[in-house]
């Protein structure tokens, strides 16, 4: 019998690893990454009229306005690959209204997980973070520095990630999250992002596995 795809929605500050632990559950689970960010940042890069309206707003650390986001999730989301693999949301929501979006479509996790990490953490992930243009992959200078030579020499700073910027990225976050945890407060899963990334992903791991279980024992009693 086919498999029932999961559903995650992962939240967290920014820096506080969304990204870096999507990458290892994407490896494990075979989910549909959509990051909002990542999808912004692509829209940014290739200069289309959706980029050329966001990037101002990513610059100053500010939410880009809700159509504009909303309409770029629940187009991905609508599509097949989604259906049969099952996602993980990264990012989004973001405000009280994208939660409302996902609602009105009845669109909801099996779980969501709040990746919790210190104010002063944060701020050193961002400044050391750099991004691999090639294969999106994300490294940190001290914590988690590129494989070669080759890498070393092509990797990419954030344009929002200077130390002014972040801050305003955090505040943001923390006028947001309030709003929207009550909404997946029976979905709750809070863990510790500040330990070794494979620690972090030991217990996302053990919370997905857990789901694929139940929903295993389930499909074996009907
Ligand atoms: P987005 O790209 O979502 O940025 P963010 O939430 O600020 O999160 P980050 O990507 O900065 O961090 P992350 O949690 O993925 O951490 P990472 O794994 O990279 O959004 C960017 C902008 O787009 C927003 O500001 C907004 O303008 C716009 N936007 C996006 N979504 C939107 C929405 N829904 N509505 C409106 N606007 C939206 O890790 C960070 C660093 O730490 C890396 O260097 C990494 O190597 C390192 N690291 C990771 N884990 C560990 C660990 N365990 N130990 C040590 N170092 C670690």
């Amino acid at each position: 019998a086919a498999k029932q795809p999961l559903k995650v929605m992962i939240s967290g500050a920014p820096a506080s690893g969304k990204g870096t632990q999507c990458e290892m559950i994407v490896k494990k689970y075979g989910l549909v990454h959509i990051s909002t960010g990542d999808l912004l940042r692509s829209e940014v890069a290739a200069e289309t009229e959706i980029g050329k309206k966001a990037k101002e707003f990513m610059d100053n650390g500010m939410l880009v306005p809700d159509e504009i986001v909303t309409n770029m999730v629940l187009s991905r989301l609508s599509q097949n690959d989604v259906r049969e693999k099952g996602w993980l949301l990264d990012g989004y929501p973001r405000s009280s209204s994208q939660a409302a979006s996902l609602e009105g479509v009845k669109l909801r996790p099996d779980v969501f997980i709040l990746l919790d990490v210190p104010d002063e953490i944060l701020i050193d992930r961002c400044i050391g973070r750099r991004l691999d243009p090639v294969t999106r992959k994300i490294y940190h200078l001290k914590n988690f520095p590129p494989e070669t030579e080759e890498i070393s020499a092509r990797i990419i700073t954030r344009t929002d990630d200077s130390e002014e910027k972040v801050k305003s990225r955090l505040e943001t976050y923390k006028r947001n999250c309030d709003s929207i945890l009550p909404i997946y407060k029976d979905l709750l899963k809070k863990v510790n992002g500040n330990r070794p990334k494979e620690n972090v992903f030991a217990d996302i791991d053990s919370l997905l596995q857990q789901i694929s279980d139940d929903f295993a024992k389930t499909k074996y009693l009907e």
